[in-house]
């Protein structure tokens, strides 16, 4: 073996919610690589604030859970996706339990001293079911399950490693189907691109919110998961319904903080900068409508208006219980100066989550052999047109248990020739560099601009010709130059981009989040149909 190539069982891309309890759920099969771009903590897992949906109370169904899914996903959700995560939520719920993380919990009223699960609020949500660690869900649950991996010998953590490309074997000219062996991944402190070989490849490499110049997530979320297997040919679906999260805390040094939904589901409002309460002309669940309304309605607000921000208001609860109840949330915003106890936070909407992904079955298989999908790349049709708040994590952890099954009882041989070394260029040239940077401003502008919240027809096709020109400036100079984490980002921002907009153009039609002026209306032959597209061609609807 040559000193560059490693041999596992399982590689799992990414180490957020999704890869590290796959990771979790394989040990005791194999040994198990888990890959990841920065510090093994680093993903949107570990900032998640609002929680976990999960049917856990008496007063709450997995009827009413799953009515609430598919009302939020307007009409495109899988029912079949929707009823299977929602059921198995409460398993997986208390093996997050078993292995350490604690939820935060409540006195019974009355019961002397009975506790019980404080369960949160958020848009679209009929009944309270959001498991919560107070407003730092995220990293309770990333923390637990890290210290989990960390006890496991059979779990080999690889910070700094980013993976390139996926190996396949059809690109190898082997016989047979088209398998995935393994991956190109680029050591970011060294400068060497290692050759990863595994039975099995798991992408959980989360989304895309950094191809919008605003966005909720931080910076390892540039869609590497969808491009890699995109270029590998696999199918991806719905890249148009771009989730923007309503609130986004609204200050100029503060770079990508979310204010949770969870604080209007305690009683915060939405008002105008001069005080006015605008929801109920939207939506009859006012300040918590589905995030879509909601994010639109600000939209709105703010051009009607020309604020560069709305209001939201929660300062007629009790600042104990504020503090007490979203403590993180408290002293960021007086950090920046704001005492969300006393006045209103200033707010806007910004990209959150990708509800399209590389589409698998409910056991987490990608149309190739060898590579499976789980989190937020995978597309399984949960969440159809818009995500209902909290859905996410719950499905991470569903189809990573389901996936891990899947692997577990149909056990691929593991190839034993050795794999090829990665070529590239060696060149290095400062003027590149900053092109490189220029590009990545270049595409997340355009992105905000032209494929946002509200799209036109003539937008689309603006955005379309500007990704076109930029793809094809990244392509030529992507094979002669030594790689950099920046240039292997700004090519999958750069395909993922490219998704995104012929998905939306393709969408005749406004449904959820996918919101064109050209065709404001909802067409009902096209319910139930996902825009699904592979390299080269836009196979369905
Ligand atoms: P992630 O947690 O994003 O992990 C992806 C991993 O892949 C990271 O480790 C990353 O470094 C790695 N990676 C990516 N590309 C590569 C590559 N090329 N090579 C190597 N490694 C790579 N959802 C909820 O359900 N409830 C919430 O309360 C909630 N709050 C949120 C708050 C915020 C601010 C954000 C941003 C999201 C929130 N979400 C919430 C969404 C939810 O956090 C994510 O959908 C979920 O955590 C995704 O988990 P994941 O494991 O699929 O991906
Ligand atoms: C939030 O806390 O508002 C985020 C919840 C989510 O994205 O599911």
């Amino acid at each position: 073996m040559k000193e560059s190539e490693f041999r596992y069982d399982y590689l799992v891309i990414g180490s957020g919610v999704a890869g590290l309890f796959f990771a979790l759920n394989m040990a005791s099969h194999g040994r198990v690589a888990v890959v990841t771009k920065k510090e093994r903590y680093e993903s949107n897992t570990n900032y998640a604030q609002g929680g976990i949906a999960a049917v856990t109370s008496k007063e709450d169904s997995f009827e009413m859970h799953v009515k609430d899914t598919l009302e939020a996903g307007a009409g495109l959700c899988s029912e079949e996706a929707v009823r299977t995560i929602i059921r198995e939520g409460p398993e997986r719920i208390a093996e997050l339990k078993e292995l350490g993380m604690k939820f935060t919990e409540r006195e019974v009223p009355n019961s002397n001293g009975v506790r019980e699960l404080d369960l949160g609020r958020e848009g679209g949500h009929s009944k309270r079911r959001v498991l919560h660690a107070k407003d730092i869900t995220g990293r309770e649950v990333e923390q637990s399950l890290l210290k989990a991996v960390e006890r496991d010998s059979n779990i080999h953590i690889f910070e700094n490693h980013i993976a390139v490309n996926l190996i396949m074997s059809g690109r190898l000219g082997m016989d047979g189907p088209n398998r995935c062996l393994g991956a190109h991944v680029f050591n970011r402190v060294s400068g060497e691109v290692h050759t990863f070989s595994a039975r099995i490849v798991v992408l959980a490499t989360g989304g895309c919110g950094k191809v919008y110049l605003y966005t909720t997530n931080p910076d390892i979320a540039t869609g590497d998961g969808i491009a890699m297997a995109y270029r590998a040919g696999a199918r991806v679906a719905n890249m148009e319904f771009i989730q923007f999260h309503p609130t986004c805390l609204y200050h100029p040094k503060a770079k990508s903080f979310l204010i949770s939904e969870a604080v209007r589901g305690e009683g915060g409002v939405l008002k105008s900068i001069d005080g006015r309460e605008f929801m109920d002309a939207y939506h009859p669940m006012k300040s918590l409508a589905p995030r879509d309304i909601a994010a639109r309605a600000i939209d709105n607000e703010m051009k009607r208006s020309g604020a560069e921000h709305v209001l939201l208001d929660i300062t007629h609860r009790p600042a104990p219980f504020l503090i007490e109840r979203f403590p993180n949330i408290y002293k960021t915003c007086l950090f920046y100066g704001i005492d969300m106890t006393k006045e209103p936070i200033p707010v806007v909407p910004a990209a959150h989550y990708q509800c399209g992904g590389v589409v698998i079955d409910m056991n987490g298989r990608t149309d190739l052999d060898g590579l499976y999908a789980i989190g937020e790349v995978a597309y399984t049709g949960l969440h159809g047109a818009n995500r209902l708040a909290s859905n996410s994590l719950l499905e991470a952890l569903v189809c990573s248990k389901r996936a891990a099954a899947d692997v577990a009882s149909n056990q691929l041989e593991p190839v034993e020739k050795p794999l090829p070394a990665w070529q590239s260029g060696n060149a290095t040239n400062p003027d590149e560099m900053v092109v490189v940077s220029h590009n990545w401003d270049e595409i997340r502008r355009t992105m905000w601009d032209y494929v946002g919240i509200v799209r036109t027809n003539k937008r689309l096709r603006r955005a379309q010709k500007r990704i076109e020109n930029l793809l094809e400036e990244i392509h030529e100079y992507y094979w002669d130059f030594k790689i950099t984490s920046d240039l292997l980002e700004l090519r999958n921002i750069a395909t993922v981009a490219d998704l995104i907009i012929k998905c939306a153009s393709s969408r005749k039609e406004s449904r959820g989040l996918n919101y064109n002026l050209d065709y404001p209306e909802a067409m009902p032959e096209l319910s139930k149909q996902p825009t699904v597209i592979r390299r080269g061609e836009l196979t369905a609807r």
